[in-house]
């Protein structure tokens, strides 16, 4: 059979998207809202974008479910190079939200009763990304909210779904997996291992780490003393009743203290080769969880121009809620915050020869 050579029109399936607009104030009866157009199309836009996002971490996520990857394969180059693309795209839809600021709160008044009571709080493919990275359900500001089957809420089918997407393996998890099975902590290759520190006081069986923490005790001024019982906790679990179960959960949000260890030596030793890609996908989603709560800031001061302290059509408490979302929906906080326990480059210690030989190609 012949083939039909693909026509712009038809291939783009512009049948189909271009006559997806059909604004509730064009109805007959209705009084037609100029601006509700705008509205629908910039919903439509965002979610496509969001299936692009998610089509990007869905590969991301296939690749950390491999039993190795390795940084000197391409694995860990591709998986850069699409948390990339999720970061550009996050940085378009921060941009995206300010063509709202062309339509004025008495605007959206004209139309926003229409609505009621859908809103972007039932976006499915929003919540499967925040999923899929890995926010939880428990750490959820207001998780009551996302149980609702009723007005505002999900259909039942979109509950079971997201259900779903929240029971799989999300990319945090994935990344710690990863992190925990890094080969250069593993203590057969420090043994020849040439402490800085004068001090011999140990604190755990890693040469590396009791030297690392003595030179990190020595860079905290007098305000910062405390800074060491959150090294302790937040890099090896150790408690000593410095601080409560909350205060726990506020200082390591997610990730295990083996897969931080992994993670903050390669922040420090990201200048060899084979730590760079590594080092580039934990900065990449230090720069995901940015992009992704600047979005939140933006679209809850547009949330609050728009209609100033009422509820949301979607019957949550509006910007309150919002608010509190903003504030409490980080995914990579805990990579964020190993900024905390660095030391001046030049007090760095230097690496035994069989950890070199891990870390250059050849
Ligand atoms: C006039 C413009 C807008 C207003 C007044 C508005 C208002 C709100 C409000 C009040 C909420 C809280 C849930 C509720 O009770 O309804 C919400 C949530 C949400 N909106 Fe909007 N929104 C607007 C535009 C947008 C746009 C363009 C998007 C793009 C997709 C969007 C996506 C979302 C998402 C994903 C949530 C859930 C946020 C979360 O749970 O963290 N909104 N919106």
């Amino acid at each position: 059979m012949e083939q039909v050579p693909p026509y712009y029109h038809n291939y783009l399936q512009l049948d189909n998207i271009l006559n997806s607009q059909l604004p509730i104030s064009f109805e007959n009866g209705n009084e037609p809202a100029h601006d509700e157009m705008l509205f629908i199309i910039i919903h439509q836009a965002y979610e496509l974008w969001f299936k692009q996002i998610l089509f990007e971490i869905d590969s991301i996520t296939a690749i950390f479910s491999k039993e190795t990857i390795n940084d000197n394969t391409e694995d860990a180059g591709i998986i850069l190079q699409r948390i990339k693309r999720i970061n550009s795209i996050l940085q378009l839809l921060n941009q995206q939200v300010h063509i709202l600021d062309t339509m004025t709160p008495l605007d959206f008044l004209s139309f926003r009763n229409l609505l009621v009571p859908a809103s972007g709080f039932q976006s499915v493919q929003f919540r499967m990304i925040e999923a899929r990275l890995g926010l939880k359900m428990q750490q959820r500001h207001r998780a009551e909210y996302y149980k609702r089957t009723n007005e505002g809420g999900f259909t039942m089918t979109d509950y079971s779904s997201i259900n779903e997407v929240e029971a799989t393996p999300s990319l945090a998890e994935l990344l710690n997996r990863w992190l925990e099975r890094m080969p250069f902590l593993n203590l057969d290759l420090w043994k020849h291992y040439q402490l800085v520190s004068l001090s011999s006081a140990s604190f755990t069986a890693h040469p590396f780490w009791n030297d690392y923490r003595h030179l990190y005790t020595d860079g905290l001024n007098e305000h910062e003393r405390n800074k060491l019982n959150d090294f302790d906790f937040v890099l090896f679990n150790q408690n000593n009743g410095h601080f409560t179960e909350e205060q726990c959960k506020a200082l390591r949000l997610q990730f295990t203290a083996p897969a931080l260890q992994s993670a903050l030596f390669i922040i420090l030793y990201r200048n060899y080769p084979l730590f760079q890609t590594s080092f580039q996908i934990i900065d990449a989603l230090i720069e995901t969880d940015h992009l992704l709560s600047t979005w939140r800031h933006e679209h809850l001061t547009m949330v609050r121009r728009m209609i100033g302290m009422r509820v949301g059509t979607g019957n949550t408490s509006g910007a309150g809620y919002l608010e509190g979302a903003a504030q409490q929906h980080f995914i990579f906080k805990d990579l964020a915050g190993l900024s905390t326990f660095l030391i001046v480059r030049k007090k760095l210690p230097a690496l035994p020869d069989a950890v070199l030989q891990h870390l250059t190609y050849g």
